[in-house]
């Protein structure tokens, strides 16, 4: 449609707790090395919460932050949509504690439960709103602390997470080359159980014998998720060049979910992306989840990688099992 808005994104924010988690510390309470988790991962360290902090308020600093650099203040936003799997609560909503703290009152607030895709979603959701002209602040937060739900005796899984959160505002546009240019969703329920959290839910309700058998903390099929996610990832790299016309020159930068920086290496190679293209911070916060895009993305703002007139293509996937793409015109 000629003339009808975009989703800008104007303001950035991101926040990690300050407690550093390095390898060498797992060394001294699991059988593990550094050199092991630096060789198949990627990462040397993460954040991690400490007691007092919490999903919301590492999302509120996030969104204080996007909200101060894009000059909105919280009464004029219109919509929050939190992406997140490890909630303040099982209910209500993560979004809703974060409208109360940053005093958006009376703004729709709600979370968006897609996993490590879940900014992608919730930028793609935003969007719309935008698009359609019926919102025109929308404050869109990326967050886990996936350090609560990690098995700290597991070791396949529990090396791999960090915490942290990461926002943006979308509001409309009208110039033909800015804004959000294209999103994609998808998800395949099938995988379920890749990467899942067994007890807590409706099906498996918490008792005594689903703690006692660890069935509060994330299940992982670490193989399975590696394969699943070389083939999605190169998949949505592929769809966001093609339906948008872009060639590997035309991309100033991939955000890709920082998961694996093998994963990453082996998606990006098949389209001869050079290293220097695709943003990489795995080595210092692990994989944050939800917080994972739009933390890599405030990052590679504030250190001038990208800027106004950047071309710049989100890729990700995650539990559902769900993987999302967008290209986004700074
Ligand atoms: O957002 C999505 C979240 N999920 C993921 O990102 C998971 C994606 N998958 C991965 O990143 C990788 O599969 C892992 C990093 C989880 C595992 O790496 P891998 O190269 O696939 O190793 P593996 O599971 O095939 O295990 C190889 C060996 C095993 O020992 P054996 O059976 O060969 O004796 C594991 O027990 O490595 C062992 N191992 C470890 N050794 C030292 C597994 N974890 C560790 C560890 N330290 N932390």
């Amino acid at each position: 449609m000629e003339g009808s808005p975009r989703a800008a994104m104007k303001g950035f924010g991101s926040a990690v707790p300050s407690k550093v988690m390095t390898n060498h510390d797992f060394e001294t309470f699991l059988d593990t090395s550094d050199e092991w988790i630096t060789q198949r991962t990627g990462i040397k360290e993460r954040r991690i919460t400490e007691p007092g902090d919490t999903t919301a308020t590492l999302a509120v600093e996030a969104a204080q932050k996007a909200l101060a650099d894009a000059g909105v203040a919280p009464t004029d936003l219109d919509l929050i949509l939190c992406a997140t799997i490890s909630p303040e609560m099982p209910f209500p909503a993560t979004a809703c504690f974060v409208q109360e703290a940053i005093g958006a009152i009376d703004v729709a607030a709600v979370d968006v439960s897609a996993a490590c895709s879940g900014f992608i979603y919730a930028l793609s959701i935003g969007s719309q709103f935008i698009e359609t002209g019926r919102y025109k602040n929308i404050l869109v937060i990326g967050v886990d602390v996936l350090s609560r739900f990690a098995d700290f005796t597991d070791r396949g899984s529990c090396i791999l997470f960090g915490d942290g959160a990461g926002a943006v505002v979308l509001q409309p546009t009208v110039e033909p080359d800015k804004g959000v240019q294209y999103t994609v969703l998808h998800a395949d329920g099938k995988g379920w159980d890749y990467i899942h959290v067994p007890a807590g839910g409706t099906r498996l309700p918490t008792s005594a014998q689903t703690v006692e058998a660890k069935q509060h903390f994330v299940k992982m099929r670490g193989r399975d998720v590696y394969k699943f996610a070389v083939e999605k990832m190169q998949w949505l790299l592929g769809d966001c060049m093609e339906k948008c016309n872009l060639s590997v020159d035309e991309v100033d930068l991939v955000i890709p979910h920082q998961v694996n920086i093998r994963i990453i290496e082996s998606a990006t190679s098949k389209y001869d992306f050079p290293m220097d293209k695709v943003y990489v911070n795995i080595d210092r916060y692990g994989n944050t989840s939800g917080a994972s895009i739009p933390l890599a993305m405030d990052e590679a703002i504030k250190n001038g990688t990208i800027g106004p007139g950047s071309t710049v293509m989100l890729v990700a996937f995650g539990a559902g099992l769900t993987w999302a793409g967008a290209v986004v015109k700074l």
